[in-house]
């Protein structure tokens, strides 16, 4: 059994895709890893927010006034007081009816496909989706029908076909997480409003980066109000960690009743449940930041570019540079590091084969001079590979 295990590793090191544990400790815009001070340009932190000082006061705050575990979960003992005023503020910020915490977008996803979808559920899931939505969909034993990314001619053909009696539900991220390009949410709307389905949205890149008050990407696009279910991740440009559904109250009751993991498993930390608190507040004050985020990427896509490299789709904060073999990608990585930037290699199967990639996000707390310093060392080293003349 063990030398199967140790087989099936070695298969992946031979592959260029064995994954190893790296320590790291972040400090703003930079990270030490493995020795070294890097710029950072591979974080979720998107707007600096995980070593904020707000923040960090608030999880202290929590810790000192409720304890440091929460002891049981939600539905036994462990629903303290912050909850209520978490999902209250996400209630307001989001304008929906109800909101629910979840532990983590993982469970989140997997817990919202999970509760929602059954035997008799066909679910409509973009090809590039996350890999919790995946996981959520399959583990709710529906049919899954995974349409060809962003193509809305092929989910229409699928819903076109699909039995008229069986529950329907369409399910994308709004900003996918390896590429930076955004779903056609226009257009998935009409789809679900033709063919009678759910929209649930997984806002997780685009919370707190985009919408006036960083709500997300269906905010931005003022379609919030057609979409049945909003998730979103706290542990991104929130900077805290956790995830949120939310939607109409009988959504969120229901998913008080069914969702197996949010009734199987302990309350989240009082401390997470603060910084939540204060975080919700931070991102709908400061847009200064998101525009500074957006400048910032519209200026670092727009170079890259011009010098030659396949960055995809992207229109956001999530850039990636498309080098195709693992290998490559890998030594890419490596240079960078060299040169004093972090900048992570994403390989199969977080990626489809072939399409092995560097994946750059910029955060709200970077310079223009940081990232024209940061983007001429990534062009020699891209002129060094080949990657570009
Ligand atoms: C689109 C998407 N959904 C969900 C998740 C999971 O969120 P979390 O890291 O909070 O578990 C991620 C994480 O990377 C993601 O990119």
């Amino acid at each position: 059994m063990w030398e199967e295990l140790k087989l099936h590793i070695e298969q992946l090191a031979g592959k260029a895709q064995k994954r190893t544990l790296v320590k790291t400790e972040s400090d703003g815009c930079f990270i030490h890893m493995d020795g070294r001070h890097l710029f950072n340009l591979s974080s979720n932190n998107y707007l600096g927010l995980a070593n904020d000082e707000r923040l960090i006061h608030a999880s202290i705050e929590a810790t000192r006034t409720y304890g440091v575990g929460a002891t049981a979960s939600r539905l036994v003992v462990g629903n303290h007081p912050l909850y209520e005023q978490a999902e209250e503020a996400l209630i307001r910020w989001k304008g929906c009816e109800a909101a629910l915490i979840i532990n983590s977008g993982y469970t989140a996803n997997v817990g919202i496909l999970s509760a929602l979808a059954g035997r008799d559920t066909l679910i409509f899931s973009d090809k590039w989706n996350h890999a919790s939505i995946v996981d959520g969909a399959l583990l709710s034993r529906a049919e899954v029908k995974r349409y060809r990314h962003a193509d809305m001619d092929h989910l229409e053909m699928l819903l076109k076909k699909a039995e008229r009696h069986k529950q329907k539900i369409i399910v994308t991220d709004t900003i996918f997480s390896m590429d930076g390009d955004v779903a056609p949410l226009r257009d998935l709307v009409m789809l679900k409003e033709t063919y009678g389905a759910m929209l649930i949205v997984d806002e997780a890149h685009a919370s707190g980066v985009y919408g006036e008050n960083g709500e997300g990407m269906a905010h931005e696009l003022q379609l919030a109000q057609h979409i049945d279910v909003h998730m979103g991740t706290c542990s991104k440009a929130l900077g805290a960690y956790g995830a949120y559904v939310a939607g109409k109250r009988v959504v969120i009751d229901y998913f008080i009743n069914t969702m197996r993991p949010f009734i199987f498993t302990t309350a989240l930390p009082p401390s997470v449940l603060g910084t939540i608190c204060t975080a919700i507040e931070i991102v709908q004050q400061e847009r200064s930041l998101r525009h500074h985020l957006h400048a910032l990427s519209d200026y670092f896509r727009t170079h890259l570019q011009h010098a030659g490299f396949d960055i995809g789709e992207s229109t956001t904060h999530i850039v990636p540079i498309i080098v195709g073999d693992n290998e490559r990608a890998l030594a890419f990585s490596a240079q960078l590091r060299e040169r004093g930037i972090a900048a992570v290699a994403i390989r199969p199967p977080t990626v489809p084969e072939g399409t092995a990639r560097l994946r750059f996000s910029l955060m709200a707390t970077m310079t223009k001079e940081q990232l024209d310093w940061a983007i001429a060392e990534i062009t020699a080293v891209g002129k060094e590979m080949g990657l570009i003349v």
